[in-house]
């Protein structure tokens, strides 16, 4: 007879979940994750207050920051903070969306588990709506005909967001700052935006170059230079290395004399090439000698020591220059351009402005504001806004916000499933329901009852008006496209595609491992007790 002792491949510190078990929690606590961001889609959405255990403060509305910042540690919720995070990198906005559209994703499929339908025909039916879907939205997409419409994308990405008293603004330097850009070199790293504290939010500006948080190196040296060529340097303008723990040692006087002046013609001769080849402002990357400092000032040369090698890079950019890393070959023709260099002082502290580059490959969008919270939420806007717009640009197609694409997407789904027959019909028509979360959230968190506008929304559709969504500037169902509320094609395609990615493999697992000591290991679900 066999012996029936129980048999263990598993070390003992090894907690498994099995079959549904583990399925019902990681949909669970995907659930749990969509349904913390849901409150902030929207322009009627609220914000959250985010306190870190050090008891730094964030006020925000933004979908990725609030679950970057929150200390999730299930590991399917996790899953979720990551599609946030693909959303904004791809995009920069729709991260609330993407997190929405695949808790949904998960919260219908359990309906379909509920009804013995298997998890692999789940996941063969969402993969085809998301293809399908694509292919939709090509067609529902419009052309981006002029500025204005970039103008009302900005505006869109930046409503209900805490620069919204003034995003007519705000979204004007965006589209102002990517018209100056070629296209051809038209990307993320073209645009930053600089935070300076103090005054109004209406003082924020375009400068058409770049802005540092630097002081000059030498207090004789100019505050301001016009038409002026830069030199940007990556080596030191300085004898021996910044340590400076090199020993020499000398026995006589003079033997230290000779050194010093050695020391002193050398520097001379590196201040004399940069005043030869008509130099008027350096940006060096590592520490200028206090003899450097004073010959160059003497010549009337603005110079900055120390500057971050990704600034010296974005200054490159700015001015078309390159950054040299010897002094043999330099001269004017290689030096960057700009109309003016000067120092300005907001509060104590001391900032450099480069403005008026030519043809610049990077501008820079300068932002205003009264506190360090204000400027983070301005700044966090900003960039959906600018990620929106260069979207839009690049891929050159929109859409109709307020969820009007979300409703004629999943009708236009629904009739495809129509001609799959089958399980993977179900799944097809589910995700089509998910979709239309996106207009029952708008308005439930805008205080309307979201049943009604979702029948009035659908009934305008079925009428054949592809473009009719909930408009929250007059809480009215519209022509969202009409009234200036706009998104980029790719805002939602991402979202789409990110979503079903996680949700497909999140529903694909059936059986869950963890290791003791793994910070996954005793899952705590926020406002289950
Ligand atoms: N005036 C408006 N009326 C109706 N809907 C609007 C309006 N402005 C924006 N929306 C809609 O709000 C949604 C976007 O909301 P929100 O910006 O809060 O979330 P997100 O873009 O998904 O995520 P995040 O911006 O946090 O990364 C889109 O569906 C958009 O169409
Ligand atoms: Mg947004």
């Amino acid at each position: 007879m066999t012996d029936k002792q129980p048999m263990y491949v598993l070390p003992e510190h090894v907690s498994r979940t099995l079959g549904k078990d583990a399925q019902r929690t990681n949909i669970l606590a995907a659930k749990l994750v969509a349904d913390i961001v849901k409150t902030t889609l929207g322009p009627k959405g609220m914000d959250k207050m985010l306190v870190d255990s050090s008891g730094n403060v964030i006020i925000t509305n933004d979908g990725v920051t609030i679950l970057e910042e929150m200390d999730i540690d299930h590991p399917a919720a996790k899953m979720m903070v990551e599609i946030a995070k693909t959303q904004e990198e791809e995009v920069g906005d729709g991260t609330t969306t993407a997190a929405l559209l695949a808790g949904k994703l998960l919260e219908y499929a359990e309906g379909l588990l509920d009804q013995r339908i298997h998890p692999t025909a789940i996941v063969k039916g969402y993969r085809l709506a998301a293809e399908k879907s694509l292919e939709i939205l090509n067609g529902l997409a419009l052309p981006v005909r002029d500025k204005q419409i970039l103008q009302q994308i900005a505006m869109t990405a930046m409503t209900g967001k805490g620069a919204e008293g003034h995003k007519e603004k705000l979204a004007r330097l965006i589209v102002d700052a990517v018209d100056q850009i070629a296209p051809e070199t038209l990307h993320g790293q073209a645009l930053h935006i600089q935070k300076v504290k103090g005054e109004s939010i209406l003082e924020s500006e375009l400068i058409q170059g770049f802005v540092l948080d630097k002081e000059k190196a030498h207090s004789a040296m100019p505050s301001r230079v016009v038409d002026a060529k830069i030199l940007l340097l990556d080596i030191p303008l300085e004898i021996h290395g910044p340590e400076g723990d090199t020993k020499i040692s000398v026995s006589t006087p003079e033997q230290l004399e000779s050194f010093l002046a050695s020391e002193e013609r050398s520097l001379k001769a590196m201040t004399q090439a940069i005043i030869s080849s008509g130099a008027k402002v350096v940006f060096c990357q590592k520490g200028i000698d206090d003899v450097a400092q004073y010959y160059l000032a003497k010549e009337g040369i603005l110079a900055y020591r120390r500057v971050p090698k990704s600034a010296l890079e974005k200054i490159a950019r700015a001015i078309s220059s390159m950054v040299f890393s010897n002094l043999h070959d330099l001269s004017a023709d290689k030096l960057g351009y700009a109309a003016v260099v000067e120092e300005v002082f907001h509060g104590q502290e001391a900032y450099v402005y480069i403005r008026g580059c030519k043809n610049p490959k990077s501008v820079t969008i300068l932002i205003r504001g009264s506190t360090a919270h204000v400027l983070d939420e301005i700044e966090r806007a900003m960039k959906d806004g600018l990620g929106d717009v260069l979207a839009a640009v690049q891929s050159g197609k929109v859409v109709a916000g307020g969820g009007a694409v979300e409703i004629a997407l999943a009708r236009q789904l629904r009739a495809y499933a129509r001609t799959l027959g089958g399980r993977e019909q179900l799944a097809v028509d589910e995700f089509a329901r998910a979709l239309e979360s996106i207009p029952l959230t708008l308005a439930e968190n805008a205080g309307l009852d979201p049943i009604d506008v979702l029948t009035e929304l659908k009934k305008r559709h079925e009428a054949g008006l592809p473009y009719q969504g909930l408009n929250l500037f007059t809480d009215k169902v519209e022509d969202t496209f009409a009234a200036g509320i706009i998104e980029p094609l790719k805002v939602k395609t991402q979202a789409i595609s990110s979503a079903v990615e996680v949700a497909t493999m999140i529903l694909r697992i059936d059986d869950v491992l963890i290791s003791k000591g793994s910070s996954g290991l005793e899952p705590r679900y926020e406002g289950m007790e």
